[in-house]
């Protein structure tokens, strides 16, 4: 299909930590097969990463580390564009004006902010409630069709839709194009390795609990070595054995099949059979892209290249829906 018919598709993830083998299932592994289909952008939201507590130091390495991770997971820069969210001084532009049309009761209800404030104690910044907007902001400078995102980010795609249809009503023009979640038709959901009833997750306190994608082959054996499983021994797809319906399901989602072909390669071994097995499959996929990832981070200058460019690319298409906006609600043109 020729560029310019092709949707729109866009996603981000927050370099406030480094990414998992979630991420990777979840999201970057499907990203690197919709980027000819789609006219894709994928970024990392440092300004987001700001909303909790972030030490600098880390916060860049980390934002380096997401983008090369891209990268090197095969998303190509020539094809998808790549690049760093403060990069495209549009996003916090747009957000000030979005922030000025949702509702301080919108936001108080979003889940994200209830759990998030609630680990923050007495410390709670404001961007943590205006989060949507800025999220909001990222997706509808772009004239956005499909947003891949998991279920949790769900409530933030609503409010941006209700955001545009809102705008988009008050000023009777076409602002901004009403996006969609798009929900991949195979998603794998990956579960912690310490508790397998909550979603595996980079910002877990407890290291053992997921797989970085930075991890060496050691710690990816020690970690699965380590991985909570349930009473009993007998290797089945069984809803009351949590700990080892995630080990089967992370085996099938990174050779393709499905998790009771996975059960019948096991049948009359142990538990810790599966683990080694487990481990042994991760390393395989995980190995090649964190080499190269790592190799990536020793030329921040290429990097440098992909982010200058990406970001040149976003930004042409960025100021144009934001030179609407800015007109539609009455700020005077600049001249300069
Ligand atoms: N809120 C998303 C998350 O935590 C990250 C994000 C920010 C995002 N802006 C986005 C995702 C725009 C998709 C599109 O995962």
């Amino acid at each position: 299909m020729p560029p310019t018919q092709k949707k729109i598709m866009l996603s981000a993830v927050q370099p406030s930590h480094l990414l998992t083998l979630g991420n990777y299932l979840g999201a970057l592994r499907n990203w690197v097969k919709l980027q000819d289909d789609y006219t894709c952008l994928f970024f990392a939201v440092d300004l987001h990463a700001l909303t909790v507590k972030q030490d600098p130091k880390k916060l860049r390495e980390q934002t380096y580390l997401a983008l090369a991770t891209y990268i090197a997971t095969g998303i190509r820069p020539e094809t998808a564009t790549l690049f760093i969210q403060s990069h495209v001084p549009e996003h916090a532009e747009l957000a000030w004006i979005l922030n000025c049309f949702i509702y301080m009761g919108e936001l108080s209800r979003m889940t994200q902010f209830k759990e998030k404030s609630a680990r923050q104690g007495q410390a709670i910044s404001a961007g943590l409630l205006t989060y949507p907007a800025l999220m909001a902001s990222d997706i509808l400078l772009y004239q956005t069709h499909l947003v891949p995102v998991g279920e949790d980010q769900k409530q933030h795609i609503e409010i941006t839709r209700d955001i545009a249809i809102r705008m988009n009503h008050i000023y009777e023009v076409s602002l901004f194009t009403v996006p969609e979640i798009y929900t991949p038709p195979v998603g794998a959901r990956i579960m912690s390795l310490q508790n397998p009833m909550c979603k595996m997750s980079k910002s877990d306190p407890d290291s053992n609990s997921a797989i970085y994608l930075t991890d060496t082959n050691d710690q990816i054996l020690k970690k699965l070595k380590k991985a909570v499983t349930d009473s009993g021994s007998e290797i089945t797809l069984d809803d009351q054995k949590p700990g080892i319906q995630n080990l089967l399901q992370i085996q099938a989602a990174l050779s393709e099949k499905t998790p009771s072909e996975i059960v019948s390669e096991h049948t009359g071994k142990q538990y810790g059979h599966l683990k080694i097995k487990t481990a042994e499959k991760i390393i395989e996929t995980i190995g090649p892209i964190r080499d190269r990832t790592l190799e990536l981070m020793t030329h921040k200058d290429y990097l440098h290249s992909i982010f200058q460019a990406g970001a040149k690319h976003a930004r042409e298409r960025a100021q144009k829906t934001l030179a609407h906006v800015y007109d539609q609600v009455g700020l005077i043109k600049g001249r300069y």
